[in-house]
């Protein structure tokens, strides 16, 4: 074949050498004939360097092999075609560089014989623009998923495998309803039918609650955005699906947070309004026994009139037992906590429950050891372990289980925020559990209000929970409730565990700064951390004075004379009267003597009243040995 010649030629020719394709013909040997400008840059040779070569000098050695055979069918069945469709292609430079191509190839026949034209186009800006994009979608944190119009998934990124829990490999191709649980399976096509109908971007399933079913069979909370997308394989679907888990769960803990707040709120109000009551009540009855009693004394003699009256006493007293109770959930009662052992008081309870409980009840005592003490009062916890064992037997009338377990719990972070007035750490729980009737939701929910009753008018009053509710939030613990219709009832009362075992045994660093007989008055309310502070200091060789309140701790500095005390150490929260009021009192009395004060981790108390109140160092409990050692050190100056 010749191009030399007419004007016809040489504009062919022209237009040949200037595409921007690169153009390269070859005959049926492989030979190359003709090649382009445009194929002296793609490949780094020139002309002269090819013409006359086979081609295979241009496809890279891996894919050498195959090449003839692949041109011998072309030229076997000659027509347009692009070439390794589907496959990626690569052109072999002269430096040994690869080039991804895409190739085109037209059989052009001539009175020399069939050749082949192969318009040869760099591809490798396009594959760099696609490779940015992929790593732009794989590294976006929504998941990606795209879909063709069949439903087939096409495309997915990197938080689709982290979110679904399936390698992309796994995806690709497979229907997108793989992703969808199976209660909406079946809806899906025919939604997706629709938006394939109307194309618009927008968020899917507005108003419902959307979840992902991941490789394992579980279910994730999502969020979807659907945008269509043109290509020219034609319409696709782009969907954006964002794990909201974590919102779903804040979402819920938050609920959870104000429906306990409610509750809290309507308990305080009926206990005051109810406690208010009771005060009033309470001065009533008094007045009532007591003109009873005098009215008994002087016409007692008439035994009819005895009678009667004795009825009038009896029916007083009983509202006095009520006002009790009532006094008792509303905390108007004063209550004294101390070190307390749950088990050993459980036991107690034990006995007395024998006496109470029907015999066709099968009650089970299990006490775990090493349960950690709490600061609680005896009477008060009494009072709880009666009431629920009571209620557990109203709800077994005819017999079942009543168990009793006390064990160690550990409340963690999350279960702690979701719990107002709560914190993480060590606590001791009280289960009490029944295989009774159970409660409804209602009931359920209504269970701790005061006065709330399933019972027959004049069988209960509604106060036992209530109480229960009461007593425990004095405790700062919580009590809990879980129960079903036929399911039995479970209630769980959880007490703070004592910060600092008074038996611990104080074991001094080597490194902790030692006293030298100096004396330290000790001011801390609760009784066992004051005995442990007091062991601490006296290890670390103080002579130590324990006041567990401030009144008497004032009484002893008014005493004492003005060296009396090297040191003044006082916790910050008391009844009656704060650290900071103490501090300032004893530092009108002596003005010089150092105070170190104790705060809890709640507390913010401000720098300037802080100061003025005489407190020279004020540190964060709990400490440590050698915290303790250092603090009080620094303040003693
Ligand atoms: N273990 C339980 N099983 C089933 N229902 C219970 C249980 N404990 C309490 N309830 C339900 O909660 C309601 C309120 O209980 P609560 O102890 O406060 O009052 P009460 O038992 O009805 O009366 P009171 O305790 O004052 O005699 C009960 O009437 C009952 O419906
Ligand atoms: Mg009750």
């Amino acid at each position: 074949m010749s191009m030399s010649g007419g004007p016809v030629e040489l504009r062919l020719r022209a237009a040949v050498e200037s595409s921007p394709s690169g153009l390269l013909m070859i005959d049926a040997d492989g030979r190359i004939v003709l090649v382009n400008r445009e194929i002296e840059r793609l490949f780094g040779y020139a002309r002269e360097e090819l013409l006359g070569k086979s081609v295979d000098m241009l496809v890279p050695a891996r894919l050498r092999s195959s090449h003839p055979g692949a041109r011998a069918g072309f030229f076997a069945a000659p027509r347009v075609r692009t070439m390794g469709a589907g496959r990626d292609l690569f052109g072999l430079r002269k430096d040994g560089s690869e080039v991804p191509v895409e190739i085109g190839l037209t059989p052009v026949a001539t009175n020399e014989g069939l050749f082949v034209i192969s318009s040869i186009v760099d591809i490798s800006a396009r594959k760099r623009a696609e490779q940015r994009f992929r790593v732009a979608v794989d590294s976006s944190p929504n998941g990606m998923v795209m879909v063709d119009a069949t439903g087939k998934i096409v495309l997915v990124n990197r938080e689709i495998e982290r979110l679904f829990g399936y390698a992309r490999e796994e995806v690709l191709g497979q229907p997108i309803e793989m992703l969808v649980p199976a209660a909406s399976r079946g809806n899906h096509p025919s939604f997706r039918e629709a938006f394939f109908n109307e194309p618009r971007a927008r968020s899917m399933g507005i108003g419902r609650d959307l979840f992902g079913v991941r490789k394992d069979g579980t279910q994730v909370p999502v969020e979807i955005g659907l945008n269509p997308i043109e290509t020219d394989e034609g319409l696709f679907v782009l969907s954006s699906v964002v794990d909201i888990s974590a919102r779903k769960q804040a979402e819920d803990e938050r609920r959870a947070l104000e429906e306990q707040l409610r509750q809290a709120q309507k308990m305080e109000a009926v206990g005051t309004l109810a406690g208010g009551i009771a005060h009033d009540f309470n001065n009533i009855l008094g007045a009532i026994i007591g003109y009873g009693e005098l009215l008994f004394s002087e016409v007692g003699h008439t035994p009819s009139v005895a009678a009667d009256i004795a009825e009038l006493l009896k029916s007083a007293q009983r509202g006095k037992d009520l006002v009790e109770r009532i006094l008792a959930f509303s905390r108007r009662q004063e209550r004294v906590r101390r070190p307390l052992d749950l088990g050993q008081t459980v036991s107690e309870v034990h006995q007395l429950l024998r006496a109470t409980i029907p015999a066709k009840i099968d009650v089970r005592v299990a006490i775990s050891p090493a349960t950690p003490r709490v600061a609680a009062d005896a009477t008060s916890v009494h009072q709880v372990i009666m009431n629920l064992a009571t209620n557990a037997a109203h709800a077994m009338p005819n017999g079942g289980r009543l168990e009793i377990d006390v064990e160690p719990f550990y409340l963690g972070d999350s279960a702690a925020r979701a719990r107002p007035g709560l914190r993480e750490g060590p606590h001791t729980l009280l289960v009490v559990r029944d295989t009774g009737m159970g409660m409804d939701r209602m009931t359920r929910e209504r269970a701790f209000e005061p006065f709330f009753t399933t019972k027959a008018p004049g069988a209960g009053t509604g106060l036992g929970l209530a109480m229960v509710h009461g007593i425990m939030h004095d405790h700062l613990g919580a009590v809990e409730l879980e129960s079903e219709p036929g399911k039995g009832t479970t209630v769980r009362c959880l007490f703070p565990a004592l910060a600092v075992e008074a038996s611990e045994a104080p074991a001094v660093a080597a490194d902790a700064p030692r006293g030298h007989g100096e004396s330290i008055l000790y001011v801390e309310d609760e009784d066992s951390l004051a005995r442990v502070g007091q062991r601490r200091l006296v290890a670390l060789g103080y002579e130590v004075v324990v006041a567990t309140d401030p009144a008497q701790a004032l009484q002893l500095v008014r005493s004492a004379a003005a060296n009396r005390f090297a040191l003044i150490i006082t916790d910050y929260s008391m009844p009656h009267m704060s650290g900071l009021d103490l501090a300032e009192e004893i530092t009108r009395i002596h003005p010089h003597l150092p105070i170190l004060m104790l705060t809890g981790y709640m507390e913010n108390l401000p720098e300037e009243r802080v100061r003025s109140a005489g407190v020279k160092h004020l540190v964060k409990k709990p400490l440590t040995m050698v915290e303790l050692a250092l603090a009080v050190k620094q303040t003693m100056g």
